[in-house]
C-alpha cells in the first residue's frame, strides 16, 4: 500500500475499509460504459496515447520521488508513465470507480514490477483523499464522459500542495470527422452527441478545461494540442464505431436511434473505414498543465 502523502507507509486507514457504496456521490452517469469492449478498448489506449502523454510529462518535469495521483486510471492509462518518472523512491496513487478497472490496473502495474503504484476505487467527484498533500495530480480523458466537469476539477485540484502541478489531457469532439462525408457517420455522431447533452456531458469540454483549471485556482497554465489521423489499421480509427456499440442499447431504451437504424449506420460505417482511401481525424486533445500558487 502506498501511503498517504504525510503519513506513514504502514498505516492502514479507516477509509480503506469503506464500502463501494460510500462513493457514489453523483450518480455514475458515465458515457463509454464499461463492458468488455470498452476495456479493451482502454487497454489499447494505454500504448495508443502514452507517447503523447509521455510528452506531456517531460515537458510538466515530474521529479523521482513526487507523490502524485491519477484520478480516473481505468485499467492502466498512464499509471507506469508516472511511476517511472517518480521513481522507486516516489508513489503513484491510481483511482477509478469502476472495482472491474480497479483489479485491471492492479494486475497491470503488478505484472511491470511497479511496487510504487497503489490502485484503489474511488469517485473523482470525492475522492476523500487528504487536501493540499500531492505534488501532482493527473487526469485523462475523463471530463468529457461524465457530467459536472468543474466539480472533479475542483476536487483534483484540491488535492495538490503549494507549488505542486496538476495535468490533464482532455478531448474535444470538434475535428473529429471522416473524409469524403458519410451520411451515417454523421448520423451516428448527432445521436452520440444528442445523447450526451441530454446527460449533462460535454463532447466539446477540451477547449474549456483551461478555464476550469485557472478559476480552480491553478496558475501558469500552458496548453499544448494534439491531434492525430487514423490510417487503416489503427486502433483508434473505429473509435466512433466503439463509441456507438458502447452506447447502443441506451440510444435504443431512450429513443435517440432505432436498432435498425443503428445496424444499417454500423454497417455503412464499417465498410467505409475500410477504405484506405478514406482519412479519419481524431479529436483534438487538450493537454494542460500548471501549478498551484505558493
Ligand atoms: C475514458 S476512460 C480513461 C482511462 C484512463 N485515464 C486513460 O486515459 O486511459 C475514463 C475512466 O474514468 C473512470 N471514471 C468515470 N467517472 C469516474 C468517477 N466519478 N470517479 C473515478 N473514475 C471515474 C472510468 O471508470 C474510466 O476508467
Amino acid at each position: 500500500m502506498i501511503a498517504e502523502p504525510g503519513r506513514p507507509r504502514t498505516e492502514v486507514h479507516a477509509r480503506d475499509r469503506r464500502q463501494d457504496t460510500e462513493f457514489a456521490t453523483v450518480a455514475d452517469d458515465y458515457l463509454l460504459g464499461r463492458a468488455q469492449p470498452e476495456e479493451q478498448r482502454l487497454q489499447r489506449q494505454i500504448n495508443d496515447l502514452g507517447p503523447d502523454s509521455a510528452a506531456q510529462f517531460d515537458l510538466i518535469g515530474i521529479s523521482p520521488g513526487e507523490q502524485v495521483v491519477d484520478l480516473g486510471c481505468g485499467p492502466g492509462g498512464v499509471l507506469h508513465l508516472l511511476a517511472e518518472r517518480v521513481g522507486p523512491a516516489g508513489s503513484v496513487l491510481g483511482i477509478d470507480r469502476s472495482p472491474h478497472f480497479v483489479e485491471q490496473a492492479r494486475r497491470f502495474v503488478a505484472g511491470r514490477g511497479l511496487s510504487q503504484v497503489e490502485v484503489r476505487e474511488g469517485d473523482a467527484y470525492d475522492t476523500r483523499l487528504p487536501r493540499s498533500a500531492f505534488d501532482g495530480a493527473h487526469m485523462r480523458l475523463v471530463l468529457v464522459n461524465v457530467p459536472e466537469p468543474e466539480r472533479i476539477v475542483r476536487e483534483m485540484v484540491s488535492l495538490v500542495r503549494p507549488g505542486g502541478w496538476v495535468a490533464s489531457f482532455e478531448a474535444d469532439y470538434l475535428p473529429h470527422t471522416c473524409d469524403p462525408p458519410l451520411p451515417a457517420w454523421h448520423r451516428l455522431l448527432e445521436a452520440y452527441k444528442a445523447y450526451s447533452m441530454a446527460h449533462g456531458i460535454d463532447l466539446f469540454v477540451g477547449r474549456r478545461t483551461h478555464r476550469m483549471f485557472r478559476e480552480a485556482g491553478v496558475k501558469d497554465i500552458c496548453v499544448v494540442p494534439v491531434i492525430h489521423v487514423y490510417p487503416p489499421g489503427h486502433d483508434r480509427r473505429p473509435i466512433l464505431r466503439d463509441f456507438i456499440g458502447n452506447l447502443s442499447g441506451r440510444l435504443v431504451k431512450e429513443g435517440f436511434l432505432t436498432q435498425r437504424k443503428i445496424d444499417e449506420d454500423m454497417a455503412a460505417l464499417e465498410s467505409h473505414l475500410s477504405d484506405p482511401k478514406v482519412l479519419v481525424t481524431s479529436h483534438l486533445f487538450y493537454r494542460l498543465w500548471g501549478r498551484m500558487p505558493l
